[in-house]
């Protein structure tokens, strides 16, 4: 579908405001997210985007002994071109460990060196790119070390970023929030959960909220029922150790998709600030149906990729012990027990080495309340689906009835597609980029608060104590599903048994 964007006066509000004056001391610089995702976002920043402040620095630090000149080199490989140049001149490394006094100690008289030379002001952002069992140690280090120390509103701000996932259970996550809360404030703790930061998951906001058109349909009156997809074609990887230990639900479906879950099904928050978000977000968790070991069985799929088309199976990769019972994939039917959504289904799926790499939401339509054009009657006509496609191909879509060429009485099922990249001549820029920005900005909107991260645990602890009592197995049988597939034939059974099905794959 052609689309030709209007600049209109809301253009004004593109304008992005870029950091003053600041440091970002990555911790765990060797690692995988560090050279995947945060310095290509940082280098995206200093180069074609122009919004890293002018006194910047960039100070890496852990285990691994590098040179400045190594870390230049490792931030020049991993984001080739002028960008990384860019970024390359500003990167420093501070060898040192984690629970080390002495590291620490090096590491302060090594920021306030920096800082005098880059003039930052002693603005810092500590990024904590790090194993979760170190969040909570590297806190109270940077603590004792004076490191971390603030004074609100007069002196240099000291922000600290902590990765997901934030704890494993409630009472891990419970015990990690206090743990933190000694030693930093609120408003110095942002809690990452990356999806928030792409810009489709954002545009489920402007979508509901900045349109008039889809607020009246947006309930049980119009809407059959809800399909939340989070597929993705990549396995384990080297993830083995860390993964094996968590599986998706704690992965994926606390954090990812029980925010897009929240962004879809929400109320209209006064205002898009933090407080205003958390607060709506909070009553939706408050309204999802808790789980009981009835619904545990029947409303919940778990499986494991097997050898199939796509390659290996789960237990044959690298890492992961053969007799592995850790779930790869997770199906689920949740409800939303409120005046909005009393008896809509919300489908859930998500998992590793599936067919195809998407996210999706998919709303599917109720029939028309009268068929006009007979014979059909209105279950014979196509519903209206609205999608929106968080990845890739980002774009919103719309399945409506059309008089197709031909006779008096010819219909068929049309696409109203609209695609960001064609649309905005402009390919979304990586989630790091906008979450980054934003903590050097101070703006906590797309980050996850305590109480959030906790009623996400809550919500999902009956589940782990019902695996944990009777073995996973006992209550929700692993499923196989071959590598490349769309998952267990019980994750189209689950939909089957309302009368539906999946919009992609079986
Ligand atoms: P890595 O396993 O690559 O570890 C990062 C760094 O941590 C290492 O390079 C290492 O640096 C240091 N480290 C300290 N102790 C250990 C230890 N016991 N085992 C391994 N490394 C250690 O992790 P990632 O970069 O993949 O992830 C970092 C954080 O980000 C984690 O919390 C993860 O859950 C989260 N995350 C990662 C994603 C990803 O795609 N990678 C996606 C979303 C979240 P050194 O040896 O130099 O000290
Ligand atoms: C991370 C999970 O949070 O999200 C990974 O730990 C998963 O297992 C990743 O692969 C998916 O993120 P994205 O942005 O590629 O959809």
């Amino acid at each position: 579908m052609q689309v030709t964007p209007r600049i209109t006066t809301t253009d004004l509000l593109c304008l992005e405001r870029g950091p003053g004056p600041c440091a970002a001391i990555l911790f765990g610089a060797s690692g995988d997210l560090a050279r995947r995702k945060l310095l290509p976002a940082l280098a995206a920043l200093a180069g074609e985007r122009r919004l890293l402040p002018e006194h910047f620095f960039l100070l890496g630090y852990g285990r691994t002994p590098l040179t400045d000149a190594d870390f230049a080199r490792q931030v020049t490989e991993a984001c080739p071109g002028a960008a990384g140049q860019a970024l390359a001149g500003r990167c420093f490394y501070q060898t040192g460990g984690y629970d080390d006094a002495a590291g620490h100690a090096a590491l302060a008289a090594r920021l306030a060196e920096l800082e005098l030379r880059f003039g930052t002001g002693g603005n810092r952002a500590f990024y904590l790119a790090l194993p979760p069992e170190l969040y909570a140690p590297v806190c109270e280090r940077l603590a004792a070390a004076g490191l971390t120390t603030a004074t609100p509103a007069t002196g240099p701000w000291r922000r600290v970023v902590v990765e997901k996932p934030f704890g494993r259970d409630l009472r891990t996550a419970d015990e990690l929030d206090q743990r933190l809360a000694r030693v930093l404030r609120p408003e110095q703790l942002y809690r990452i959960d990356h999806y928030l930061g792409k810009d489709t998951v954002q545009n489920i906001l402007m979508l509901r909220f900045a349109n008039r058109v889809f607020a009246p349909i947006w309930n049980r009156d119009s809407i059959d029922h809800v399909q939340i997809t989070v597929a993705e074609e990549v396995g384990v990887g080297h993830r083995a150790g860390y993964f094996d230990a968590t599986g998706v639900l704690r992965d994926m479906c606390q954090n990812h998709l029980l925010q897009l879950l929240a962004l879809v099904a929400m109320d209209a928050p006064p205002r898009f600030d933090a407080a205003a978000l958390e607060a709506e977000k909070l009553r939706l968790l408050d309204t999802l149906r808790p789980w009981t070991p009835a619904r545990i069985a029947a409303d919940l799929v778990r499986g494991q990729y097997g050898a199939g088309p796509a390659g290996a199976g789960y237990c044959t990769e690298p890492g992961v012990p053969a007799d592995s019972a850790t779930e790869t994939y997770l199906a689920a039917r949740l409800f939303v027990d409120d005046w909005r959504w009393a008896g809509v289904p919300f489908y859930l799926r998500t998992g590793k080495r599936l067919a195809k790499r998407v996210t999706e939401i998919a709303l599917t339509l109720k029939p028309v309340p009268h068929s006009i054009f007979a014979p059909l009657n209105p279950e014979d006509l196509a519903p209206n689906v609205l999608v929106m496609r968080v990845q890739p191909d980002e774009g919103i879509e719309l399945t409506i009835q059309a008089k197709r060429p031909g006779p008096k009485l010819c219909m068929s099922a049309m696409n109203l597609d609209v695609s960001y990249r064609e649309a905005f001549k402009a390919d979304p820029p990586d989630a790091y980029q906008r979450l980054l920005l934003d903590v050097m900005l101070g703006d906590q909107t797309l980050f996850l608060s305590g109480e959030l991260v906790r009623r996400s645990w809550q919500f999902w602890q009956p589940v782990l104590d019902a695996w944990a009592a009777a073995g996973a197995d006992g209550i929700c049988p692993l499923q196989p599903y071959p590598a490349g597939s769309w998952g267990p034939p019980a994750a189209a059974r689950l939909l089957a048994d309302d009368g539906r099905r999946w919009r992609l794959g079986a």
